[in-house]
């Protein structure tokens, strides 16, 4: 017997923000090895499944197969049933011995079909939120128990966003569910555990719903009921008691429905409190709602309800103020010091009538919240108290994107805080180096990352738009992944944007898509099919198999991506390129472009349609090769190749003028292999003669660092990186930002705000909490600190370590909490060179390579290195 020094750790089955049940009738299981011994590398696994603990019932096995991999190893056996519970257990072969079985996982499936669902979607009678926004509706419901709970499962949905209550008591702590979806299509629901909350005899649920996103204003032109008149209550609670009764609840006409002290909730504008209309006591049994009517039985769209994939909303952090100051009118501005998304939470004192209202901005102008930048959100609180009782107050179905807060009432304030709310991913990229600087541009981008990831990846969380806008995201989904484990949040996304393309394939250029706005003179332009947004379809996926190895969303978008890129091919003529004529936000805010006209970039808007159907189709060629789809790679290849070799012969001369120019022309591979130095060079030259400032707009910007160090060109990337003049990242730094802003120059040097007029429509277009151009981010790790996943091996089985320190930085250190486990270097000045410290987790494998000699790369097994470089 040979020593066993690996085990396994941290099984993971299927892809569910539920703990407790998994939503797929096939789940993946992927694990993590841990060994005390280095150079660890799988050679093969087995899964086994069983319908005991004890593996001996139902049992099934994988068997035993040759893989390195431990990320999503396939489901052995036949597939879940709706609420059937399996134990899944893996060992792998390691370095020439099998591991001992990991410990055993408990998989429950959730409610797989739509016949699983007894309840029925409840509404208010005559509901007065239909015409406008109006008091919120509450449904309760008692019932009774003759003993204790052993097993309970409460699965809850709803149109509109809800909370729910059981014996006066929260379910859960998370905010805003079942979250954001294309709701016409797909509903989420989430499962709980409840029995620590029941009890025998009387019991009762009560539940709140309020507008969210289902039926509450969304866009620039304030929609309300994008997704339907009514929201409704969906419910179903199967509890199994000591006696062995089997009882369910479920949401029906005998439930009822009343009113309470929400009289108004909306994302955009906020809320309405009245606490002289609170029914203290609905929540717990023995209540009396005679005076409340029945619940109304909705024909609900609940047709496609899924247990939710992407992770709940929380409150993640609580920020109290650094500063505040009284106004002249009497009231309070507080300053949280950081530019967040979220909501107040006070403790107050007052008297019946006393009004408290909370509003809320991004920046100061003249002393004063400057909320003109809100546009048409509101964004504004509002508490009537009902006596002197204190009181803990916080919004509730809303959120705004704020520094500052003002408070306005007579009542005495004992307390306040800013909460910090968004969809609660697990943390897992870390960076810091010795320029103070650099960590500040790295906080600021995960600050935006934190406010715009709040169910959907929006384009910022303050003004009337917080919507899914696909440019942003594409732009920012590797930093975005490296930062954060963003798999099931944007996963789920991108099933939404395949659901949601148009028929002939667009994609929408936002997503959950809500109908264009009819101001606008062709609304097609706004649903989609735009250059570098619609390129989401095949980005994010990429995107997503670099960074966690996630093969199942290829497998998951494939269509969607063939549909997009068959969209592109429709639009292209006989020369294989798509020819100019339909509006293209192209380089969207390019800084040298008119602040009023965004999309007048430099490079030109036709070149850089034709560079990214060429990237689309060429990752969708890499994707079709990842899933053994092989007619179809290389049909994508020679695509991309035909669109790259037409887009270079006709664009050649002007790619090299401009940065965005150069760095689509090698990052998205148009050049031809050959040029591509030369172009580096000429972009190194463009980055010279401005001195670094920056030039390139939504989709230049996340490629521009890695054209430059992709040929060794560090001065310039560095110089480019390091500016503090305007426009440049660190500009906004020096600035005071302490989030990413939408336009470089959001704040003038003289301090001003820049108008943002667009097309001098008066529609105000300057947020500080937009993430695009904290794309950059993803480069500090891979370049500075140097770790990167290697897409032949992708989600870190293969690390690159590769720093490239600039003269000015005496240490930088980055680590990824990867799929193989923690991943890290850290290196800092020695000895006239440098010395790295760097941890390879059980089962991956680095590659060194340092900065003075790019072709010699130094294998490294798992486990620490420490290595000295020039
Ligand atoms: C949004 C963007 C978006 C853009 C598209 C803006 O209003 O805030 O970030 O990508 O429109 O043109």
């Amino acid at each position: 017997m040979g020593k066993v020094v690996t085990s396994l750790v941290y099984i993971r089955v299927g892809r569910s923000a539920d703990t407790l049940i998994v939503g797929q009738r096939r789940p993946f299981v992927s694990w993590q090895l841990q060994s005390s011994d280095s150079n660890v590398l799988q050679e093969a696994y087995e899964v086994q499944v069983a319908s005991t603990a004890e593996f001996d019932c139902n049992f099934v096995t994988s068997g035993i197969v040759q893989s390195s991999s431990v990320i999503q190893a396939q489901w052995p056996g036949t597939s879940l049933k709706s609420r059937e519970v399996r134990y899944v257990r893996v060992k792998a072969f390691v370095n020439g011995d099998w591991t001992s079985w990991s410990a055993v996982k408990r998989v429950e499936a959730g409610l797989l079909a739509g016949k699983d669902w007894r309840a029925i979607p409840i509404g208010m009678p005559n509901d007065p939120g239909i015409d406008e926004i109006a008091p919120a509706p509450v449904f309760r419901k008692e019932f009774i128990l003759d003993s204790s709970a052993t097993q309970s499962r409460l699965y809850v949905s709803s149109q509109g966003i809800f909370s729910v209550t059981i014996n006066d008591q929260p379910v859960t702590d998370e905010l805003f569910n079942p979250g954001w979806t294309s709701y016409k299509k797909r509903i989420a629901y989430r499962t709980y555990d409840v029995s620590s909350l029941l009890r025998t005899g009387p019991n009762a649920i009560s539940i709140v719903v309020g507008d969210g996103w289902f039926r509450g204003q969304l866009t620039w032109a304030l929609y309300r009921k994008v997704f339907g008149d009514h929201v409704s209550a969906l419910a179903q609670m199967e509890i199994t008691t000591t006696s062995g009764k089997k009882v369910e609840v479920i949401t029906d006409k005998n439930w009822k429905v009343s009113t309470c002290e929400l009289r108004a909730a909306d994302i955009y504008d906020g809320v309405l409190v009245d606490f002289n209309k609170e029914q203290i006591g609905y929540q717990a049994s023995g209540f009396d709602d005679s005076s409340w009517v029945n619940a109304e039985e909705i024909e609900g769209n609940f047709a496609s309800l899924f247990p939710m994939t992407s992770p709940p909303i929380r409150v993640t952090a609580s920020i109290s103020p650094i500063s505040h100051t009284e106004d002249s009118s009497g009231s309070t501005i507080y300053d949280f010091g950081q530019n967040l998304a979220g909501h107040l939470r006070m403790k107050i004192k007052g008297k019946r009538g006393d009004r408290v209202t909370l509003r809320h901005a991004e920046v100061l102008k003249d002393g004063q919240l400057n909320r003109a930048l809100l546009r048409r959100a509101k964004a504004e609180d509002i508490f009537v108290l009902s006596d002197e009782r204190e009181l803990e107050i916080t919004p509730n179905f809303t959120f705004h994107g704020f520094r500052y807060a003002e408070i306005d009432t007579n009542a005495e304030i004992i307390d306040v805080v800013a909460e910090v709310v968004h969809s609660d991913m697990p943390r897992i990229g870390n960076f810091e180096c010795s320029n103070t600087m650099l960590n500040k541009l790295h906080s600021n981008t995960l600050w935006s990352q934190r406010a715009n990831f709040i169910s959907v990846p929006t384009d910022c969380p303050q003004r009337d738009e917080r919507l899914g806008w696909t440019g942003d995201a594409q732009a920012f989904a590797s930093t975005a992944s490296t930062i954060y484990d963003c798999e099931g949040f944007l996963a789920s996304w991108m099933l939404d944007l395949a659901l949601d393309q148009l028929p002939d394939g667009a994609v929408c250029n936002y997503v959950p898509y809500v109908p264009a706005a009819s101001d606008f003179d062709s609304p097609r332009d706004f649903a989609g099919g735009r250059a570098g947004w619609g390129d989401a379809a095949t980005i994010v996926p990429w995107a997503l198999y670099e960074a966690y190895g996630d093969k199942e969303t290829l497998r998951d978008q494939y269509d969607s991506m063939v549909r997009w890129v068959e969209y592109l091919e429709s639009k292209s003529d006989a020369t294989d390129l798509i020819p100019p004529g339909e509006f293209q936000f192209g380089d969207w805010l390019d800084p040298d472009a008119p602040a009023n006209k965004p999309w007048l970039a430099k490079c030109d808007s036709a070149y850089i349609t034709n560079a990214f159907f060429a990237y689309s189709a060429r990752l969708l060629g890499q994707s079709a090769a990842v899933l053994g789809k092989e007619a179809d790679h290389q049909y994508y290849m020679e695509l991309a190749d035909r669109v790259s070799a037409s887009t270079w012969k006709k664009w050649q001369l002007e790619i090299p003028t401009t940065a965005t120019g150069c760095a689509t022309a090698i990052e998205l591979e148009i050049a031809p292999e050959s040029e591509r130095a030369s172009i580096a060079k000429s972009l190194a030259k463009l980055v010279d003669s401005v001195n670094g400032r920056i030039s390139t707009g939504f989709l230049g910007t996340p490629l521009v660092m890695p054209a430059l160090s992709r040929y060794g060109h560090f001065d310039a990337a560095y110089k480019l990186l390091l500016n503090e003049e305007v426009p440049g990242w660190l500009y906004q730094i020096k600035r005071g930002a302490t989030s990413m802003w939408e336009r470089w120059d959001a704040l003038l040097p003289d301090g001003e705000i820049q108008q943002g007029d667009l097309d001098g429509s008066s529609n105000t277009m300057v947020s500080f909490n937009h993430y695009a151009y904290g794309a950059v981010t993803v480069w500090m790790y891979r370049n500075i600190a140097g770790i990167s996943p290697m897409i032949e091996r992708p989600g870190y089985e293969e690390i690159l370590f590769a720093p490239n320190p600039h003269p000015s930085l005496t240490w930088a250190r980055a680590s990824v909490e990867t799929r193989f486990g923690l991943a890290s270097i850290e290196w800092k000045e020695y000895e006239g060179g440098y010395k790295a410290d760097i941890e390879i987790p059980a089962g991956s494998i680095g590659w060194f390579v340092a900065p003075s000699s790019s072709d010699e790369r130094i294998r490294m097994g798992s486990g620490s290195h420490t290595v000295e470089f020039k």
